[in-house]
């Protein structure tokens, strides 16, 4: 490993942590994603418990919580403790405005988030986060896990010089973008949103710096050629892809719970499972606007 991105490891594994009163934490990687035990979602939780998801949450990225039952009602209570339910691009006739269902079966020809992304990032205000609740795993071997990538640590691996070319630099991203790329168009009714968003963007709640691009949504990098920008594109998706260091593994069990950061971690839901079924419902949260950084100290450029 270079030198550089070894140091940014290293700072990130040795932060201080205080430990938890109300929950138990057994992180998945020790970079990314922690398992919460202690905790029942389908009661409301009490304010220090909430406090601790919160805290859990920011410093984790992605949480896993097993063996929770609940109803759609619960499902979105617990989702509005971190803020106003984010409403379902193109909701089906009849379906709740805010559960997005996830499913694949032997009919299925594509399914939800199979490839690298962060959700919806061609809005002007992403989601904060989601939850998915998945209620069915597929029948058959181990397959259906979700992948995680830390955008706060890709960023931090990056070489010094690479950081500096980067800051400053935004890029369009593109809500039609996903269907165009597969050759189809859009579906009837979408009216997709095109947002323009700093590459190198600061956390809203920790001001952490993280990478802020991503393959399905992200259209080109504004300020420089259409060769440069998917150059250095292609460049980025490659160490976020080929980056195991950058990622956490959920395998899923019927009635778990991952809550995920949509600001800070993209997500590829595996689908290696087919013709068997996998089931879930996702609730997201509203986010904000990424917001840009102030310029690096030249310390960070040496
Ligand atoms: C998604 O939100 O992209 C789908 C995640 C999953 O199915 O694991």
């Amino acid at each position: 490993m270079e030198p550089f991105a070894l140091d940014a490891l290293e700072r990130v594994t040795t932060r201080p942590t205080k430990d938890y009163e109300t929950l138990t934490l057994t992180p998945l990687t020790p970079v990314l994603g922690a398992e919460v035990t202690g905790l029942d979602l389908s009661r409301e939780l009490t304010c220090e418990q909430r406090r601790e998801v919160r805290r859990a949450f920011l410093e984790h990225h992605v949480l896993v919580f097993r063996d929770q039952h609940l109803t759609p009602t619960a499902h979105k209570r617990f989702a509005a403790e971190f803020g106003p339910l984010h409403r379902v691009v193109l909701p089906a006739e009849g379906a709740d405005p805010h559960i997005l269902e996830i499913s694949a079966d032997a009919s299925s020809r594509a399914v939800a988030g199979n490839g690298w992304h962060a959700d919806g990032t061609a809005e002007s205000e992403p989601s904060l986060g989601s939850m998915l609740y998945l209620i069915r795993t597929p029948e058959v071997g181990s397959g259906g896990d979700t992948l995680f990538a830390n955008m706060h640590l890709a960023y931090d691996m990056l070489s010094p010089r690479m950081k500096e070319f980067l800051e400053g630099l935004t890029a369009v991203h593109d809500g039609a973008q996903p269907w165009l790329s597969q050759g189809m168009a859009p579906p009837e009714g979408y009216e997709a949103p095109r947002t323009e968003h700093p590459v190198v963007v600061l956390h809203p709640e920790t001001g952490r710096r993280l990478l802020f691009v991503n393959a399905p949504y992200t259209a080109h990098i504004t300020q420089l050629s259409a060769a440069e920008s998917r150059s250095v594109l292609d460049m980025l998706y490659q160490h976020i892809a080929g980056t195991p260091l950058l990622h956490c593994r959920v395998r899923w069990e019927p009635h778990t719970l991952v809550f995920w950061d949509n600001r800070c971690v993209q997500h590829h839901a595996v689908w290696d499972y087919y013709p068997h079924s996998r089931y879930g419902q996702r609730v997201a949260i509203d986010g904000t606007r990424p917001q840009p950084c102030a310029p690096l100290p030249d310390t960070e450029l040496v």
